[in-house]
């Protein structure tokens, strides 16, 4: 029984959700504990390609009891989209469990995220404008409607009195009369959502507990990138949750030492969608090469994602704050056919050499990364990355396996797994 936590060490699509699929094979329970469907994985199966945002990737392997975990923002019309998507495409889910606990992405909250994003001017980030950002404000003011609510109407219906009338007013006073609220509207969408999402909200805090308990096989499935984290990442221009390895902890319920890896994913080169500092970011051919072969498009916003060099003093920090028993290096195919291959492993800013990112977003605009140049290498084709799969790291071209072992080196942290397509079967296991 291995109890394993996925992380993501960037600023999001990194690859996770090929990972996640991979890892998720050998668990018996699959868990997400942050953010919702500002998330998007995308998975491909036998030529057939799956794009999930709150459904965790895992998912799609068979027999899995999902578990939507209490520090999720969940909108339940998109869960139950996805449950059936994922029934008709041949893969169903045999369990679901929510977390009494989870907060309830509400229609209001989603009208709130774009007023508020509007008013903000250079604080914007590009919120992927899910209401994510606004139902974990009303968590923190504790007006928050939980997916508990949903299991007695009568008390439901007493919340939503005292509630929506102060939603009113915030949405109001936010964006001037011109914004419609139909409170009467929200009852009946949430007196909906009883029905259908009630039948699978429980206590899932014991739930997983017990399971570990018992010897199940538990993968932690995270959302977003370490740089995106509320605390620690380029606030403000980040998302509203936090995205490290203690996340798992308050956003499932689960104590630190249950944890046997954590597996933080690593894409071989940046990309970024959203806005805020990227000192790797590449405005040239490098960076076109990167976002068209990387079909770097949001799987969420459809947004062309800004690339950049593969960045270690992100992935050091993020390491830093995730303590990594493993990484996956994702994408590094993509690196193919360029001549050289760049990777920056510190900046320096105002006279100083920083080995990870500033808190300050001023200085951070103003890094310099800090690059070592590596040999490129030609594209081997399919066939020649789908042997190297089979063969391990040797079958490999030698400037690529240079590539990983710097990685490797930098960071300390042994590469577990190597992805060289977007198919399951492209996939070095190295373990
Ligand atoms: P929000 O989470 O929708 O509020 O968006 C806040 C910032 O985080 C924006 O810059 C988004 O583009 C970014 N973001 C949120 N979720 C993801 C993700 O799963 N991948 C990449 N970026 C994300």
């Amino acid at each position: 029984m291995t109890v394993s936590v996925i992380i993501g060490s960037q600023f999001g699509d990194e690859g996770k959700g090929k990972v996640t699929d991979f890892y998720a094979a050998e668990a018996d329970m699959i868990v997400r504990f942050n953010g919702g469907n500002n998330a998007g994985h995308t998975i491909v199966v036998e030529g057939v390609t799956y794009k999930l945002h709150l459904m965790p990737s895992g998912a799609i392997q068979p027999n899995k009891h999902v578990v939507i975990g209490n520090g999720v923002v969940v909108d339940p019309g998109v869960l139950l989209g996805e449950m059936e998507e994922l029934a008709r495409a041949g893969h169903p889910i045999t369990r679901l469990s929510v977390s009494d606990r989870a907060h309830l992405i509400l229609s209001y909250h989603k009208l709130q995220d774009g007023i508020e994003e509007g008013l903000k001017g250079r604080l914007k980030a590009g919120t992927t404008m899910r209401g994510i950002g606004p139902t974990y404000q009303d968590k923190a003011a504790r007006w928050g409607v939980r997916a508990g609510d949903l299991l007695d109407k009568d008390e439901l219906r007493r919340k939503l009195d005292i509630v929506l009338p102060i939603k009113e007013r915030v949405i109001r006073g936010l964006g001037g009369p011109e914004v419609e609220f139909d409170p009467s509207a929200v009852y009946e969408e949430c007196m909906d959502h009883a029905d259908r999402l009630g039948p699978y909200v429980e206590d899932t805090t014991v739930l997983i507990n017990e399971a570990i308990e018992q010897g199940t096989s538990v993968l932690f499935e995270g959302a977003q990138g370490v740089l995106l984290d509320i605390d620690h990442g380029v606030y403000p221009f980040g998302t509203s949750s936090n995205v490290v390895t203690g996340a798992a902890c308050t956003g499932a319920g689960v104590a630190p030492q249950v944890f046997d890896e954590v597996i933080g994913i690593v894409k071989a080169y940046l990309s970024r969608v959203g806005t805020g500092p990227v000192p790797t970011e590449l405005e040239d051919g490098a960076g076109t090469h990167l976002q068209t072969v990387g079909k770097e498009f949001g799987a969420t916003t459809g947004r062309p994602r800004r690339c950049g060099w593969l960045d270690l003093a992100m992935v050091r920090y993020s390491h830093m704050l995730c303590g990594f028993t493993g990484i996956a290096l994702t994408k590094v195919d993509v690196l193919s056919g360029l001549p050289t291959v760049k990777v920056c492993t510190e900046y320096k800013a105002r006279g100083r050499t920083l080995r990870v990112p500033p808190a300050d977003m001023s200085i951070f605009a103003e890094c310099e990364p800090q690059y070592i140049e590596l040999d490129g290498w030609e594209d081997p084709g399919t066939d020649a990355w789908r042997r190297a799969a089979r063969e391990g790291l040797g079958a490999l071209p030698p400037n690529w396996r240079s590539y990983v072992e710097f990685v490797q080196e930098e960071l300390g942290v042994p590469v577990a797994f190597v992805g060289v397509g977007p198919g399951r079967s492209e996939t070095l296991d190295l373990r």
